[in-house]
Parts: C-alpha cells; sequence; structure tokens
C-alpha cells in the first residue's frame, strides 16, 4: 500500500487535512500526519517507511531523502520550494512538485493590504496618500505577480511588469505595460511588487543600485523571499533616502537596525503570511494531495521542478 506522509510543522487547517484524507484513503492509500514536530530527526524518522510526502515550509533536505528509502515523490504545497534539496532528490529517483498558483490570491491581497497601511502611515493618525494614480511595478508577471497587477489595476493604479520569461505581448494582453529591465522598472514606479523566485540569479540581486533608481516616495514591497534583497543595500538606502519604505512578509535579517532607525518607514509580518488563508491552506494540501494520486495513478508529473 502507498503511504502519505503530511508532515507539516505549522499544520494545515483541520478542514484542509480532511480534504487530503478523502483523496488520499480514496485512492485506497494510508494517510501519516507527523504535525507541530519538534525536531528534524522527527521527520527523518517519519519518511523512512513512506512513497510520498506533503510538506509545506518544512525542509526536505538530503538527509531526509536519503532516509526515505521508498520515497517516490514530495510536493511542496505552496509556490516556492527552495525548502526541497532538488539536487538531492533528483539523485534518489524522487520527484519534486510544487503546488503553483493556489495561494497566489492569498499573497497578492497581503501585498496590497500592505499597501494601503503603509500609504495611510501606518494607521497612525495622520493624514495618508492613496494608491489611486501612482505607479505599480510588477517584478516577475507569474501567478501571484499576475493577480497584484490585476489588483491594483482595480485600485486605479498604473501598472507595470519586467519578466525575461514571458513575452511582452502576453504581459500587455493583461493591460499591463511590459518594460525591458529591471532598470527601468525600478525607474519608472514608485511602488515595486516583488514575486521573483529565490535562486543563484535573484539572491540579493535587489541592491543599493536598483533601489537607488525608483522615484520620490518608492515603496519596496516584499512577499517573495527575504534572500533577493540585498540587505546591506536596503540599509544603505534607508539611510540616504528618508522617503524610502519596504514592507515584507518576511522578517528581514536587518530588523533591528530598521526597528532602531527608521520607525514608520517599515512593516514586516510577525511570520511568513502570505498564504496564511484558509482559502489557499485547502487548495494548496488538496492539490498535492491530488498531485501524488495522479502520479502514482497515471504518471502525471505536471508540477514537476527536478
Ligand atoms: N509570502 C508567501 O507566503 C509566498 C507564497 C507564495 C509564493 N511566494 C514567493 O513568491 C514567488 C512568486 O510566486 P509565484 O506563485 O508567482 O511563482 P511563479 O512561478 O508563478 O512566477 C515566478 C515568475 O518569476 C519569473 N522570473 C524568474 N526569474 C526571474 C528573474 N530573474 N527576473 C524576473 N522574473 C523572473 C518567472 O518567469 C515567473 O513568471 C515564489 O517564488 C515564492 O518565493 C511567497
Amino acid at each position: 500500500m502507498i503511504r502519505v506522509l503530511v508532515a507539516t510543522d505549522k499544520p494545515f487547517a483541520p478542514i484542509a487535512v480532511d480534504g487530503i484524507r478523502k483523496i488520499v484513503e480514496g485512492a485506497g492509500y494510508e494517510l501519516v500526519l507527523l504535525e507541530k514536530y519538534t525536531s528534524q530527526s522527527d521527520f527523518v524518522r517519519a519518511v523512512a517507511n513512506v512513497e510520498a510526502v506533503i510538506i509545506r515550509s518544512d525542509k526536505a533536505d538530503r538527509e531526509v531523502i536519503e532516509a526515505g528509502k521508498n520515497l517516490k515523490i514530495i510536493v511542496r504545497a505552496g509556490a516556492g520550494y527552495d525548502n526541497i534539496d532538488l539536487a538531492a532528490a533528483t539523485a534518489h529517483n524522487v520527484v519534486a512538485m510544487n503546488t503553483p498558483g493556489q495561494n497566489s490570491n492569498a499573497v497578492a491581497e497581503l501585498a496590497i493590504g500592505m499597501m494601503i497601511y503603509m500609504a495611510r502611515n501606518l494607521y497612525n493618525g495622520s493624514s495618508g496618500t492613496e494608491l489611486k494614480g501612482k505607479k505599480i511595478g510588477i517584478h516577475a508577471f507569474g501567478n501571484v505577480g499576475f493577480l497584484v497587477g490585476k489588483l491594483a489595476k482595480g485600485f486605479g493604479m498604473e501598472v507595470y511588469a519586467y519578466d525575461p520569461f514571458i513575452p511582452a505581448a502576453e504581459i500587455e494582453k493583461q493591460g499591463v505595460k511590459a518594460v525591458n529591465s529591471a532598470d527601468e522598472l525600478y525607474s519608472t514606479c514608485q511602488y515595486i511588487s516583488l514575486h521573483i523566485p529565490a535562486n543563484e540569479k535573484t539572491k540579493k540581486s535587489i541592491n543599493f543600485e536598483l533601489l537607488s533608481k525608483m522615484p520620490k516616495g518608492a515603496t519596496l514591497v516584499n512577499t517573495a523571499r527575504k534572500e533577493v534583497i540585498d540587505e546591506e543595500g536596503l540599509m544603505k538606502i534607508f539611510k540616504e533616502r528618508s522617503d524610502f519604505k519596504y514592507l515584507s512578509d518576511i522578517e528581514p535579517d536587518c530588523k533591528n537596525d530598521l526597528v532602531a532607525g527608521f520607525s514608520g518607514r517599515f512593516f514586516f509580518t510577525p511570520k511568513k503570511m502570505g498564504a496564511q488563508t484558509a482559502e489557499a491552506n485547502i487548495n494548496a494540501g488538496i492539490a498535492a494531495a491530488k498531485q501524488i494520486v495522479e502520479f502514482f495513478e497515471k504518471g502525471v508529473t505536471t508540477y514537476k521542478v527536478n
């Protein structure tokens, strides 16, 4: 019998677990739950006897993959999959997948919500500004970026986007102006919303040089990954430009420096919250379970990332 481990340090909502159970048991497989585990070794032990694993932000590192002697597939319920050691997975013939698009709306709403919060001076009682009429640059026009663009248009913003992997014509079809470089995007837009993945090319790529091109009243919104920010550059721009603001779904490593010197110009969520909605939780978990069943039953590998 195929056993599917759900290894979630931060568990899915009970309703999502029920949905996953229905799909897994409906296919005749067994569901194994490992929730709120206290050490990585619990995960390593639990993976020893299973064929499939569903994770959230949990680390499927080399040790986990090597311990999974029967393991065939790991699905990250969510978009980013930098918590899976892809090289180790490939070396052990384990298919790694994500569930793109399932939590995009939740993340997009958070990005817009944080923008309004900052535009209204963190609701401190003083007069703020509106999003309407401002230019927003979407840095990477994937699932989340596309939705941020759509919502921003609803607020009357002028939407620009840069994504070298999507033809300009496709971006423009959405009523969004496609630009040819990150430099052009940052020089044009007062708001930048980041949606690039964290990889060798993008890590620390949002640096002082790029940020300093942004027009007066600049606000950077990061619901992607903290690793894409060059935090030294970020601190430099905070010191040089009193108009610069930063919003982040991820607590930055430079948190203490921001708290100490730049109150009112930044906000970050206490923990990663972009995908933390009931809807996203359910969608991503259920998509992961369906992908596992389709993989074993029909060999479908649509969202394979390794
Ligand atoms: N805060 C959260 O909870 C949360 C939730 C979901 C996703 N995320 C993050 O947001 C990122 C975007 O998610 P998504 O679902 O839109 O992913 P996606 O895969 O749908 O889109 C990523 C886009 O980035 C583009 N891209 C890749 N490299 C680029 C580069 N160097 N420059 C410009 N564009 C580039 C790709 O062409 C693609 O269109 C994820 O990688 C993840 O890190 C965070």
